[in-house]
């Protein structure tokens, strides 16, 4: 559907659960999150209600994150019901990888179209320090695994000032044999980031850097409506690309094509913002399809015009999922 601003949305981002197997320092409180009832997050086959509801308001791609979606028991069950609807065209999912060597298969089997891995650092002490657990050994097994697979790799890496300024070369490296995405993204100051004291580098700063080190970065042109903000771009002699998500640098937000629904069935129209629809709500109330596809109607049509990070809003990035 078309927005207040003639946007086309077509992309929902479905968060499954808030809790998370790691501590990323700008992301998730040391003591985790605020333990909430199961009966309060809803079941898959309300997330299904929904992204039928989506899928009829022209939605055609659906990305699942969390916290750490694989974190969810019977996601790959979820996944398949997903790619049954018929006009979803692609299915995918964001996870810190600590789980996805032992569920690749499935997940693969379940029809899942791609995956964006987050990883900041191929350093194991980094990676400790960063996301305050010891599992980087699960992460990389998990990106190896991966790399053999028919689905489409992307990597996501925030670069920190003083914390994995070094490892950017060797993360852009990933793409030189390999046909993946890697992506540079530029820490937004949201919940923890905000309070974290931690610093992104600008994506500027980390484009120049590659330029020397790698010679030209020649752009890609966007191939097709469903994708993201990343811009891409390939150096001679890389099969794979280099992504950069500059939220703050540059605002995407006009050419923005997506909705989220967090774990809670909170439909939030804009990251930034806490404008949207309790969804929850509605389904448990006895509303039918219909009715409840009216309300989302409304609520995706006046999505705000752009983001602005401010440090107002009262969701958490892993409430959110990214
Ligand atoms: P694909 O293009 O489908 O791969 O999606 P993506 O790159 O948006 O997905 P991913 O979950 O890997 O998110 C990467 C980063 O982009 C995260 O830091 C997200 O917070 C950020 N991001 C995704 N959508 C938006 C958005 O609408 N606004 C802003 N400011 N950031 C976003
Ligand atoms: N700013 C930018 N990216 C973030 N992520 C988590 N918190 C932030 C933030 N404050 C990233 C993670 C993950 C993706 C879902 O969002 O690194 O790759
Ligand atoms: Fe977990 Fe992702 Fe947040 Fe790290 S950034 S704590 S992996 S939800």
């Amino acid at each position: 559907m078309i927005d207040q601003f003639g946007r086309e949305i077509n992309y929902a981002r479905i968060s499954v659960t808030d809790r998370c197997n790691l501590r990323c320092r700008y992301c998730m409180p040391e003591c985790g999150v605020k333990k909430i009832s199961h009966n309060e997050i809803l079941s898959l086959e309300e997330v299904l209600r929904v992204a039928k509801i989506f899928s009829q308001l022209g939605i055609k791609k659906i990305r699942l994150t969390g916290g750490e979606p694989l974190l969810r028991k019977n996601l790959p069950s979820l996944i398949r019901e997903l790619k049954n609807i018929s006009s979803i065209e692609q299915v995918t999912l964001t996870t810190n990888g600590v789980l996805l060597k032992t569920f690749a298969q499935e997940l693969i089997a379940a029809g899942l179209d791609g995956v964006n891995l987050s990883l900041d650092t191929l350093e194991e002490k980094i990676f400790t320090d960063l996301t305050r657990r010891k599992l980087f050994n699960n992460v990389l097994e998990s990106f190896q695994t991966l790399l053999g697979k028919n689905l489409r790799l992307k990597i996501n890496c925030v670069p920190l000032c003083g914390v994995n300024d070094g490892e950017i070369l060797k993360l852009a490296t990933l793409a030189k044999n390999n046909p993946i995405k890697v992506r540079f993204i530029e820490l937004m100051p949201i919940g923890c980031a905000w309070e974290s004291g931690l610093r992104g580098i600008p994506t500027a700063e980390i484009f120049s850097m590659l330029e020397n080190n790698f010679g030209e970065l020649l752009p890609i042109d966007k191939k097709n409506s469903l994708q993201g903000p990343a811009k891409y771009f390939q150096p001679k002699n890389f099969v794979g690309q280099i992504g950069f998500i500059d939220a703050l640098e540059h605002k995407f937000c006009g050419s923005c094509n997506r909705i989220r629904l967090t774990a809670e069935g909170f439909l939030k129209t804009c990251l930034s913002f806490d404008t949207g629809l309790d969804v929850k709500n509605l389904l448990r109330s006895g509303e039918n399809d219909d009715k409840i596809l009216e309300k989302i109607r409304e609520a995706i049509y006046c999505k705000p015009k752009e983001h602005f990070f401010d440090g107002a809003t009262k969701f958490q990035m892993y409430q959110v999922g990214g």
